[in-house]
């Protein structure tokens, strides 16, 4: 049975920002309610795999202006850790439900939406945790074509409260031991709701699912594609920008290329990129980056040489938040000594992305405490007094590689593992000296070039090599040897939030480890870290 389209356009409001509308006619937008869940950014990534642009908004921010500024052609609730039962806690603008279009609610959205529509929710002594199985009772429009009355389909739930009372309107499309509303429908409002989480890929028909409701019920056409993402940012840059100066900061890494490439074929020589070389690193990265956009792309480019001037700052320190200061207030100084060489500019171009951008909720106060100071161009723009281009806000990172791949941009720079800003500075524990660094340089360049022999680059979200302040004793040929112990490491993630190690196979590892004892002096043991994060983080430092 097909389902009518639920689409319509919001009946209130006025379109306040000139950039929204523009949007709008570029693509439908869906609009998703953040109540904290940890998982709210998959719901996002599902809906945009499927073609429609989407943003992720805190539920405390969302009003009948923001609504009708932002023009959804849907809502979805995301879950989150709080409980309706309890007081001041989180719910949706009564808006939400007033504005005209198709509502999805996800766990704690299926339970505020019931609780805000008057059906009851209870605290339920059979919690759900993990894997269930939900039994499809009747058909209903977010099921079109996945999921048949009598099956039984497999949800990933987390959950202790239920919904236990549905509101007028509604009736329920599946049930499960510990839910017995499930999956609720109300066919006339379009309004959806599940207790479990379609965005996990432990739903295996959750992204069906949300792109039934998004595509079905709503009517969204799935046409937010990168090589419309392209046209519209380049109109957009070229307006914003007008007949200014951009200076763009290139590290080699995905983000900052990407950029770089986007605004040259936005305003052409109106950009000057800023390479600056800290000293720290990779293997031929400095060769690779200028070869690639002077020579290829012909961007103009300013290749900044600062190694003695790093080294010379770090001379002596250990500590890891230190470094990073170090590194990142110097970065700062050379870049804007290197943006003044060339006559200044009106705007400074960054990679920010996306995860950066979402403002998270916090149900606990406070803001979260600083693990590491990450290093980026922040501070920048005050003190240059330059506008911000940041072409990427609205992407996820794979977002960022597509656009990369719209652009031409190679597959060896595209596809490259994330490298951080403070470079091979974290990856030595203790005091930073050129000789460490060239060693490290090297076990780094043998570890990754085995990855490739092996065909595992793409598998892994990001591997290195570390080198520990560590001496061990150790036998080559008949002599003694007393050198340092290099770490490996290799993680597999989506966002570099949560890591897990990488599973290689030994006979890898051992490879690997021949090679770098065998070709680099100053290192006669290997080990490898099998440490996920949390408790552990990507990087050492
Ligand atoms: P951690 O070590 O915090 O790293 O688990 C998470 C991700 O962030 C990268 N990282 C950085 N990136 N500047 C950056 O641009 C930094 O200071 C920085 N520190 C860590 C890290 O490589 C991993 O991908």
């Amino acid at each position: 049975m097909m389902f009518r389209s639920c689409a319509r356009r919001p009946t209130t409001g006025r379109r306040s920002d000139l950039r929204v509308a523009e949007d709008v006619i570029m693509s439908d937008r869906i609009l998703i309610i953040d109540f904290g869940s940890q998982v709210t950014q998959l719901i996002a990534r599902r809906v945009r795999e499927s073609g429609v642009y989407c943003e992720v908004h805190p539920f405390n921010k969302v009003t009948g202006e923001s609504l009708a500024a932002f023009a959804p052609k849907a809502i979805i609730l995301s879950g989150g850790p709080a409980s309706v039962l309890d007081i001041d806690t989180p719910r949706a603008a009564d808006e939400v439900f007033d504005f005209g279009v198709p509502v999805l609610g996800i766990c704690y959205g299926q339970q505020t939406m019931v609780e805000q529509l008057g059906g009851e929710v209870q605290t339920s002594d059979h919690r759900e945790f993990g894997r269930a199985q939900v039994r499809v009772t009747e058909e209903c429009a977010i099921f079109d074509g996945i999921w048949h009355v009598g099956a039984e389909e497999q949800v990933w739930m987390s959950h202790g409260d239920r919904v236990v009372r549905l509101p007028e309107g509604f009736r329920v499309v599946g049930t499960s031991d510990g839910a017995p509303y499930a999956a609720i429908a109300n066919d006339e409002r379009c309004f959806y709701a599940v207790q479990f989480h379609p965005e996990v890929v432990h739903t295996p028909h959750g992204a069906e699912l949300l792109k039934n409701f998004t595509h079905g019920v709503a009517g969204c056409r799935g046409d937010w594609t990168m090589a419309a993402f392209r046209e519209q940012e380049i109109a957009k840059v070229r307006k914003q920008v007008g007949d200014g100066r951009v200076i763009c900061g290139l590290s080699g890494g995905v983000d900052s290329s990407v950029v770089a490439v986007l605004l040259h074929e936005a305003i052409g020589d109106q950009l000057t990129c800023v390479f600056v070389d800290t000293g720290m690193m990779r293997m031929g990265e400095a060769d690779e980056v200028v070869k690639l956009f002077r020579d290829h792309y012909n961007i103009s480019l300013v290749h900044r040489d600062a190694t003695d001037l790093f080294l010379g700052k770090l001379d002596g320190v250990s500590d890891p938040e230190q470094k990073r200061k170090i590194i990142g207030a110097t970065f700062i100084d050379v870049f804007d000594e290197e943006a003044n060489n060339v006559g200044g500019a009106d705007f400074l171009a960054q990679g920010t992305l996306y995860p950066d951008v979402i403002e998270s909720v916090s149900f606990h106060g406070g803001p979260s405490v600083t693990i590491k100071s990450h290093h980026n161009v922040g501070g920048l723009p005050e003190r240059m007094n330059m506008a911000l281009v940041e072409p990427l806000r609205e992407l996820f990172k794979d977002e960022v590689r597509e656009l990369g791949r719209e652009l031409g941009l190679p597959e060896s720079f595209v596809g490259r593992h994330p490298f951080p800003g403070p470079g091979l500075a974290i990856r030595m524990p203790g005091d930073i000296t050129r000789e460490k660094l060239d060693i490290l340089r090297k076990a780094d360049a043998i570890y990754l070039e085995e990855i490739r022999n092996a065909g595992l680059y793409d598998k892994i979200w990001q591997a290195f090599a570390v080198l520990l302040p560590v001496q061990t004793v150790g036998v080559m040929g008949d002599a003694r040897t007393y050198d340092n112990v290099c770490a490996l490491r290799a993680v597999t993630s989506t966002d570099g939030m949560t890591a897990d190690f990488y599973h290689y196979d030994m006979e890898f590892l051992g490879r690997a480890a021949n090679r770098i004892i065998n070709e680099v002096r100053g290192i006669n043991r290997v080990v490898y870290d099998i440490t996920s994060k949390p408790p552990g983080t990507i990087e050492w430092e």
